[in-house]
C-alpha cells in the first residue's frame, strides 16, 4: 500500500503541496488532475526520493521515505517530467545502466532490458543517442527505465505528454495491462485518460485535494450527467415542449443542439424519447449524457480561485 501523511513541501512562501493524506490499494490506477502549477510533480518528485518534503511524509508498502528512502526508492518506477537524464547515452546502453544500477547482472540485465524494450517498442532506436531521439521516444525510453525492474508501484508523471494517437493507445493499453498486480499514480492534462486509464481520480490546485473520487463518481458532479442532448431541425420549437416536461429542470439550446437538463424525479430519457415519438420529429442525434469531466474540472478548480 502507498500512504501519503500530511505531506508537504514549501519553495520559500510557496505551499506548493498542502498537507496531502490519502492511501492507495493495489489494483488502483490513480490520476493526478490539476490546472499547471497544481503541485502534482512535486509531489510525485517527494513520494520517489528527488525531493525531501518540508513536512510529513509517505510510507511505500511500509518503507518510509524519509528513513527508510532506500527501501521504498526499490518498490517503485518512476517516470519524471521532460526527457531522462544521461542525453548522451544510446537508448540500449542507458537501458542497461539502469538495469545495473537497479542490481541486475548477465542474462538478467539482458532479459530485462529486451522486455522492456520489445514493450515500448524501442527496437529502432536503440543505438540512438538519448538527446537526439523524438519527443515522442525519450518519453518511452523514459517509461522503459521506470518497468525494468517490474516495480509494485508505478508513479508516471504525463506518460503520455508528447505520444503520437498510436502510441498514446498502446502506452495506455501497457498501463492498463500492468495496473492490476500495481499502484500506479499518473499525472494527466488529458482528461479523456481519466475514464480510459484511471480507476481512482484526484483533482489538485494550489497543492490541495480538492476532490478525490471515481472517474464516475467525478462525471456524477456534471450538471450535464444524465442529460439528454438532440440534433436536430427546429431547435426553439422542441426546446419549449420538452420544457414542460416535469422530468426537465432546464433546456440550453447552443451551437445547433438542444440540451435537457434533468429534475431531480424521473426518467428523463424516456420522457424526451415520448415526446419525439409522440410529435413525430426527425431527429438527427440524441444521446443520454455521462457527464463531462472538462467542466467539473472548471468547477472544482474554478471555486479555488474564487
Ligand atoms: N524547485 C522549485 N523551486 C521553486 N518553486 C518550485 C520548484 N519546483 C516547483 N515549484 C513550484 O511549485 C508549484 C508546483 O509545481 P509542480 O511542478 O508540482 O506543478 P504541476 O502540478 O506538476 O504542474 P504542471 O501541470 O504544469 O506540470 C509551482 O508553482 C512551481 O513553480
Ligand atoms: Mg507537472
Amino acid at each position: 500500500m502507498l500512504e501519503l501523511k500530511s505531506l508537504t513541501r514549501r519553495f520559500g512562501t510557496l505551499l506548493a503541496v498542502d498537507n496531502l493524506s490519502f492511501q492507495v490499494e493495489p489494483g488502483t490506477v490513480l490520476g493526478f488532475l490539476g490546472p499547471n502549477g497544481a503541485g502534482k510533480s512535486t509531489t510525485m518528485k517527494m513520494l520517489t526520493g528527488f525531493l525531501a518534503p518540508t513536512a510529513g511524509t509517505a510510507t511505500v508498502f511500509g518503507h518510509d521515505i524519509r528513513n527508510d528512502g532506500l527501501a521504498a526508492r526499490k518498490k517503485m518506477g518512476y517516470l519524471p517530467e521532460g526527457a531522462p537524464l544521461y542525453g548522451e547515452l544510446s537508448v540500449a546502453r542507458f537501458l542497461r545502466f539502469v538495469a545495473e544500477a537497479r542490481g541486475f547482472r548477465g542474462d538478467e540485465t539482458r532479459r530485462r532490458v529486451g522486455d522492456a524494450v520489445e514493450r515500448l517498442d524501442l527496437s529502432e532506436v536503440l543505438g540512438q543517442s538519448i538527446e537526439t531521439l523524438s519527443k515522442g521516444f525519450k518519453r518511452r525510453v523514459g517509461l522503459a527505465q521506470a518497468i525494468l525492474h517490474d516495480p509494485p508501484v508505478l508513479v508516471l508523471d504525463e506518460p503520455t505528454d508528447g505520444l503520437d494517437p498510436n502510441q498514446k493507445h498502446e502506452v495506455r493499453r501497457l498501463i492498463r495491462e500492468m495496473a492490476p498486480r500495481k499502484i500506479t499514480v499518473v499525472s494527466t492534462h488529458i482528461l479523456e485518460e481519466v475514464d480510459a486509464l484511471c480507476s481512482r481520480a484526484m483533482i489538485i490546485a494550489r497543492g490541495r485535494l480538492l476532490a478525490d473520487d471515481t472517474p464516475a463518481g467525478l462525471l456524477a458532479q456534471s450538471r450535464y450527467h444524465n442529460a439528454v442532448t438532440l440534433v436536430m431541425d427546429d431547435l426553439e420549437q422542441a426546446a419549449s415542449k420538452l420544457g414542460e416536461l416535469p422530468e426537465s429542470r432546464e433546456v440550453e439550446v447552443r451551437r445547433g443542439r438542444l440540451t435537457v437538463f434533468p429534475a431531480s424525479k424521473g426518467n428523463l430519457f424516456e420522457a424526451v424519447m415520448r415526446v419525439v415519438q409522440h410529435e413525430d420529429w426527425q431527429v438527427d442525434q440524441m444521446q443520454l449524457e455521462p457527464g463531462r469531466l472538462d467542466e467539473v474540472f472548471r468547477k472544482v478548480t474554478g471555486q479555488e480561485a474564487a
